[in-house]
């Protein structure tokens, strides 16, 4: 067998495995919703009629788990050449391969007692710093390249490569942060947060795909390994959270969404491509900082408002006195409403009424009040077209930048 054919068995065995986990997650998502509704997990829907219905809620923990039990099944399966012919064993990709599943599993667990016990905002960076920990410790007993190639205008500057030694240790830690969380806030409306992170995974997908035939194919061939049993047990999952969902997702399943992906991004070495594919959660996650880092009231919830007259979703609003802001918060907030991105609502007592700072409340104030699967499909395609424009950054345009 050439070359080729021996990277395409595991593969064909990876997609007949994920096929089969797509049918099993698909069907065993329904069977346990009672199981999670006794045990308290539970949420109300709060963009429909009638709120009183109970929602299991974290059912992103399934498919994790699924996706887990899946990826255990696979791991002879990429060295099974090297067990059958006794020939001198990978064990650099081997604990690459189980450090990448340890993190995941971690990040599962974490994300899993935070959707049963609510922990607080600090404690959600905290937790994927953790659980990258033991992907790091791999990166560096089988890699340790914190150089990075500089981009060329920078050249002059910098000369052609820098050492980032420990600040790149820094960066991978909070990219997994970064990619858990930015998928969390970006929620609340039926199927978003599953719906944008199949998008990202497909992206990574096709990206692997295209570079398989290069130079890194091994990089890709294990990220594939990740991406499509990943977009199995996804799938499996919209089918039941899309409008009007019947089950909620959870914490559990955003953290371990953005882990997966930060994981393939980082053994694969195309973690600055994995971020490209987050072009609408960084534009999210900046216009969110005036909330986050509380220069503006940030409500519990931010999803838009729902009425129940018309069955459309209308921006959600936060209600300050203009007085209480500082001096920074009202800096922010001049400039957001001179490139007029905020409703801002001022009444002569200075109460200000300005929508909650979520793209999903800006696509309402542009757009005025939709239909919750309208508002999540505009989302979609805002996702897709993040993505063609990430491929055009990292394809043509990247020459600019880099000799490729
Ligand atoms: C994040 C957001 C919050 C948003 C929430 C919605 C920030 C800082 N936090 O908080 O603004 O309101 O996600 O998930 O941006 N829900 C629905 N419909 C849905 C999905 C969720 O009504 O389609 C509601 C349900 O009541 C569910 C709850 O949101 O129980 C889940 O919220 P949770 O994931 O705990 O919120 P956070 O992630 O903390
Ligand atoms: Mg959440």
């Amino acid at each position: 067998m050439d070359q080729q054919m021996i990277r395409m068995v595991p593969i064909g065995i990876n997609v007949v495995m994920s096929i089969f986990t797509f049918f099993l997650t698909a069907r065993l998502i329904p069977s346990l919703k009672e199981t999670f509704i006794t045990a308290n997990l539970c949420g109300q829907d709060m963009s429909k009629r009638d709120r009183e219905k109970k929602i299991p809620e974290a059912l992103g923990v399934v498919c994790g788990c699924t996706f887990l039990i899946t990826m255990f099944l696979f791991i002879p399966v990429p060295f099974s050449d090297h067990i059958l012919k006794n020939a001198e064993f990978p064990h650099n990709e081997f604990v690459e391969l189980l450090a990448a599943l340890l993190s995941i599993c971690c990040m599962v667990l974490l994300g899993f007692a935070d959707d049963v016990l609510d922990l607080r905002w600090r404690h959600k960076l905290l937790l994927p710093t953790v659980a990258s920990l033991p992907l790091l410790m791999v990166y560096y007993v089988n890699f340790n390249s914190t150089t990075i190639i500089v981009p060329k205008p920078l050249r002059y500057l910098l000369g052609f490569s820098v050492n980032l030694g420990i600040l790149y240790y820094v960066y991978m830690g909070m990219l997994a942060v970064f990619c858990t969380n930015a998928i969390n806030i970006l929620a609340g409306v039926n199927g978003l947060e599953v719906g944008q992170s199949l998008v990202i995974a497909s992206s990574i997908l096709v990206f692997n795909v295209v570079e398989l035939f290069g130079n890194m194919w091994k990089a890709h061939l294990f990220s594939i390994y990740f991406m499509v049993p990943y977009i199995a047990t996804s799938l499996a999952l919209l089918k039941h959270n899309w409008y009007p969902s019947r089950v909620f997702v959870g914490d559990t399943f955003c953290y371990f969404s953005g882990m997966t992906f930060a994981v393939v991004g980082i053994i694969g070495h195309f973690s600055k491509t994995t971020l490209l594919f987050f072009i609408p959660q960084i534009l999210n996650f900046l216009y969110s900082v005036p909330q986050l880092f509380k220069l503006v009231p940030c409500p519990r919830h931010r999803l838009p408002r729902y009425n129940p007259k018309t069955d459309k979703l209308n921006p959600s609003v936060t209600i300050f006195k203009k007085s209480e802001l500082n001096i920074l918060a009202r800096l922010v907030m001049w400039i957001f409403r001179t490139f007029k991105v905020v409703d801002w609502q001022e009444d002569s007592e200075g109460m200000v009424t300005c929508n909650n700072l979520t793209i999903i409340n800006f696509v309402l104030i542009k757009l005025g009040p939709l239909r919750e699967p309208t508002l999540t499909t505009i989302l979609l395609v805002i996702q897709i077209a993040g993505t063609l424009l990430a491929f055009v950054i990292r394809y043509p345009l990247a020459s600019v930048f880099y000799d490729v």
